[in-house]
């Protein structure tokens, strides 16, 4: 086994809501590893107290065996992990080409921020694997903002994997996606872990597509972990069906 990432007792409060209460769990490289709960349940938190958009009040992250603990978003990112939020977070008044571009400038940071893209090689370069890799052609020339819902979701994925990081966060990367979307957005993610060995921590409340994709799961519930480990362990233990499945199929059945 070889863990990419370590989240070890974390927790967060707003208020006097405990929203995220002595979380742990470990992440393999190249694996997906799916986070799931009801609404609520404390996920979008988890998930920023990963990608640094929160401190944790209590415990520690470790990425690649160091402490990131706190790191903000912009330290995780050039440290590889990258993330994709539960709100599309796109310049929707450019291209997609642009936001690719703007995207894959950060491979260049090091050698001045400030440079002119035009000149960027290595950004250039990272936009045209995107381009092929989400079969955009067609579509580098629309502003983001006329895309479809999920058309957008996923170029916010290729936005995400611009500076070519280790490990890629995403939250409910298919909310919103009609059924065909979700599809294909599986069939992506899947790739990414499988034939380009990104190692994958996706927060998700579709329980199909978690069960389809993960090799490893970790259910939420009350701001708490009540369970992990394969989807098979994951749905045949009692408390995880009383908890999660059963509300589920109540919904589902509505
Ligand atoms: N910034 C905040 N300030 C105050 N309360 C918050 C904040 N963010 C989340 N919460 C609360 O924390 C709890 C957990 O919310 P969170 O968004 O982490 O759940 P979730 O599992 O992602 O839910 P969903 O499935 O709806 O996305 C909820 O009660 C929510 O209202
Ligand atoms: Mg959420």
């Amino acid at each position: 086994m070889d863990e990419i990432l370590s989240v070890r007792g974390v927790g967060v409060n707003f208020g006097a809501l405990r929203a995220v209460r002595d979380v742990s769990f470990e992440a393999q490289r190249g694996k997906i590893t799916a986070v799931i709960g009801p609404n609520g349940a404390g996920k979008s938190s988890l998930f920023n107290l990963i990608s640094g958009a929160i401190a944790p009040s209590t415990g520690q992250v470790f990425f690649e065996g160091s402490e990131v603990t706190g790191n903000s978003p912009d330290k995780m990112l050039r440290a590889g992990l990258s993330r994709s939020f539960q709100i599309t977070n796109l310049f929707f008044e450019l291209p997609v080409y642009e936001n690719l571009r703007l995207a894959a400038q950060y491979l260049e940071q090091g050698r001045g921020w400030l440079r002119p893209v035009a000149s960027s090689a290595q950004a250039e370069q990272r936009v045209r694997e995107l381009i092929r890799q989400f079969t955009l052609h067609d579509k580098v020339n629309e502003l983001a903002g006329y895309l479809s819902h999920g058309e957008q979701r996923r170029l916010e994925i290729a936005v995400s994997l611009a500076s070519r990081p280790r490990m890629l966060l995403l939250d409910e990367p298919t909310q919103g996606m009609s059924h065909a979307d979700t599809r294909e957005t599986e069939t992506l993610i899947r790739n990414l872990a499988t034939e380009h060995g990104l190692s994958i921590l996706l927060v998700e409340h579709d329980v199909d597509l978690v069960m389809n994709l993960s090799d490893h799961v970790v259910v939420m519930h009350q701001g708490q972990k009540l369970a992990e480990g394969t989807p098979e362990q994951v749905r045949a233990n009692p408390q995880v069906q009383a908890a999660y499945f059963g509300e589920h199929q109540e919904k589902a059945s509505c």
